[in-house]
């Protein structure tokens, strides 16, 4: 039976077998690596039509003390958290799984002393510091849930997932740095809660001395409060099923959803899952530089590394800042062993010179990640050849917010690796390719739509305050699969490739929109008639997003215009959300229907206009000659 690692490909193919074979004892021997409170009864029961997925019912954890307490006899003083600043020049710091604790502890009573309570939804809009880990575990702690929001969200997508999740608190800093940038946090918070009323309590941590304004009587102090507090916070009983944490992702109508994990089942996949992929070892230093607010940082920054003991880096900067051999600098200063990062961050340093790589050995390093989107393999052999230098296996992950953890990936070294392809699924997770028709695809060297179907401890239990949106958006496009919205190729040995999104979600950056959700933004210009936003291969970010623009009157300087809806989209969602290039058009190709052809925008926006299909159906055929002569 399964016990604590896969090492060897017998090893894997014979976790697969168990795993079919017995599915609730395969799980059941995962889950026993965690400290549980009280053990379960019921492994697993499910259905995917309703949909309704229960986990270890009646076991009770904390996930804390599968992060902290288990270690502290005897790791108490290995390093936790290595935290390396965004400036170079400032000391990085180390946090023992003691301190940790103890931090983690107190801030948890400083939750309770400001009303937090059990069920109680928190925000945390921070910047990528220690206090961010250190909030979001005593969050877990007392067993209020943690709604995390990107830092790089305006305070309208802030103030959208606060009242969506009803939350009581928020924890906010005065600013954060980002390479030579600095961000104002605190005043964004104020902004948004004023469009928000649930919001009794927002607790400040002071990181740039700024001196933000506080609002009596809502606004504290971190450091005042903690004066107040000692370090006992007995970790509150949950049951395997409550939720942990609400993460808000895009799909492909206007408005994210908040996705829904819980305790026991993430906690087993999330544990389960890094370790097998890394191949952790106790002395590892890892680090992945996703930020805390996706949910790569939740599982593989926070959580996974954590239960697993090892010191987790993080990395307050940007990997071009002072500039672009940073990542591979702090590689060498910390002796990082596992590295897991994003294909378009490959990209860019790739571009910006190999000079940048030479000057540092990286031989410190053991396991090389990727993450967020598909890699090509140009991007993956230069991360294989002059990071890696063709020692380190490379492990091209695939997953998703909802799922909450890893799902396709190489075992380190000890299942196969091939660039530009996920590879196999982990034991345990049943993938599926799809037909048109929803028909299973049997057989290798085939294409279809990705979906899986079994349940797996990690997946997504609803959408917060919206059941039925989560049945429609992930069950009923295919009956009795989890649909994922990607595309995807098993090659002749089973391996995955993905594709990329089947749905009107583009994903920029590794950063999820929806083409809705963009659309929305800019037609709050009052310039704007209609919209229509697609993706677009860029080199760097993988995606970009290029929107064709209905204006009331066509701008006379459309470069004024095009800053304006910039700024529109930078209000309405983040910078991160800005169109790459905006078209002025005078009409869009529509069916007699009135639904927009996407298909053609597409290919004009990739530049493909050899083909562009069947016109003749569209209610002005000769919008496609304009919009094709105004590309941009
Ligand atoms: C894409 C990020 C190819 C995919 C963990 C998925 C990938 C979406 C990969 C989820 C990969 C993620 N190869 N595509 N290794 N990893 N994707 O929710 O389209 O931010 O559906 O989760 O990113 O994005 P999310």
């Amino acid at each position: 039976m399964y016990t604590h690692r896969i090492q060897s490909a017998e090893d894997y193919h014979s976790a697969v077998q168990q795993s079919r074979e017995n599915p609730e004892a395969f799980w059941a021997a995962v889950a026993s690596n965690l400290q549980w409170q009280k053990p379960w009864e019921k492994v697993l029961n499910w259905s995917f039509d309703p949909y309704a997925v229960h986990w270890f019912e009646g076991g009770k954890l904390n996930i804390t003390e599968n992060c902290l307490d288990r270690h502290l006899a005897e790791r108490g003083n290995h390093t936790a958290l290595l935290f390396e600043p965004n400036d170079p020049k400032d000391r990085a710091r180390r946090i023992s799984y003691n301190e940790l604790f103890m931090e983690v502890c107190r801030f948890a009573n400083v939750l309770k002393r400001n009303g937090v309570r059990k069920g109680d939804r928190v925000c945390l809009y921070m910047p990528m510091i220690p206090a961010l880990a250190v909030a979001t575990l005593a969050c877990a702690r007392i067993g209020a849930i943690h709604s995390v929001v990107f830092a790089g969200f305006s305070a309208q997508s802030m103030a959208d997932r606060i009242n969506d999740a009803g939350c009581n608190v928020v924890v906010t800093a005065d600013g954060m740095s980002r390479g030579a940038k600095q961000l104002p946090l605190k005043r964004t918070v104020d902004e948004a809660l004023e469009h928000c009323d649930t919001v009794s309590r927002v607790i400040v941590y002071n990181h740039l001395n700024w001196q933000p304004e506080m609002l009596d009587g809502r606004d504290v102090w971190w450091h005042n409060e903690l004066e107040h507090v000692d370090s006992h916070c007995p970790a509150e009983p949950m049951d395997s099923e409550d939720p942990l944490f609400i993460l808000y992702t895009s799909g492909s109508t206007g408005k994210p959803k908040g996705v829904v994990h819980t305790t026991g089942g993430y906690a087993t996949y999330v544990d389960y899952s890094f370790r097998n992929v890394f191949q952790v070892e106790p002395n590892d230093v890892y680090w992945c530089t996703a930020d805390i607010g996706w949910i790569t940082g939740h599982s593989y920054l926070l959580y996974g590394p954590l239960m697993s003991g090892i010191t987790s880096l993080m990395f307050e900067g940007i990997p071009t800042w002072p500039d672009a051999g940073r990542f591979w600098s702090v590689i060498d200063k910390h002796g990082v062993t596992v590295f897991y990062t994003a294909p378009t961050a490959i990209r860019s340093l790739m571009a910006a010179g190999i000079d940048h790589v030479l000057p540092y050995n990286l031989h410190s390093l053991r396991v090389l990640g990727s993450v967020g989107e598909p890699i090509n393999e140009e991007a993956w052999h230069w991360y294989h050849v002059h990071v890696g230098k063709e020692r380190c296996p490379v492990v091209d992950t695939w997953w998703q917010t909802e799922t909450g953890g890893i799902m396709i990936s190489a075992l380190a070294g000890v299942t196969p690796s091939k660039p530009a392809h996920a590879g196999l699924p982990l034991p345990g997770i049943q993938t599926v390719l799809l037909n048109q028709e929803g028909k299973e695809i049997e057989g290798n060297d085939q294409e279809g739509y990705l979906a899986v179907k079994f349940p797996w401890p990690s997946m997504i239990r609803t959408t917060w305050g919206d059941h039925e949106r989560c049945y429609q958006t992930y069950f009923t496009a295919y009956k009795g699969y989890y649909f994922t919205g990607d595309g995807a190729r098993r090659d002749e040995q089973g391996m995955y490739r993905i594709i990329g999104r089947v749905d009107d979600v583009i994903n920029v950056s590794g950063h999820r929109f929806g083409t809705a959700e963009i659309e929305n933004a800019i037609n709050l210009n009052r310039s704007v008639v209609e919209s229509a936003v697609v993706g677009y291969p860029h080199d760097i970010k993988g995606q970009g997003i290029y929107a064709f623009v209905i204006c009331e009157q066509l701008p006379e300087r459309p470069e004024y215009l095009r800053e304006e809806i910039y700024e529109t989209v930078s209000t309405a969602i983040g910078r991160i959300a800005k169109p790459d290039k905006i078209q002025f058009v005078s009409g869009l190709p529509k069916t007699r229907s009135g639904k927009i052809m996407r298909r053609i925008l597409r290919k004009v926006a990739e530049g493909d206009l050899s083909n562009l299909g069947d016109t003749t159906t569209l209610l002005d055929p000769l919008i496609v000659d304009e919009i094709v002569a105004g590309k941009v």
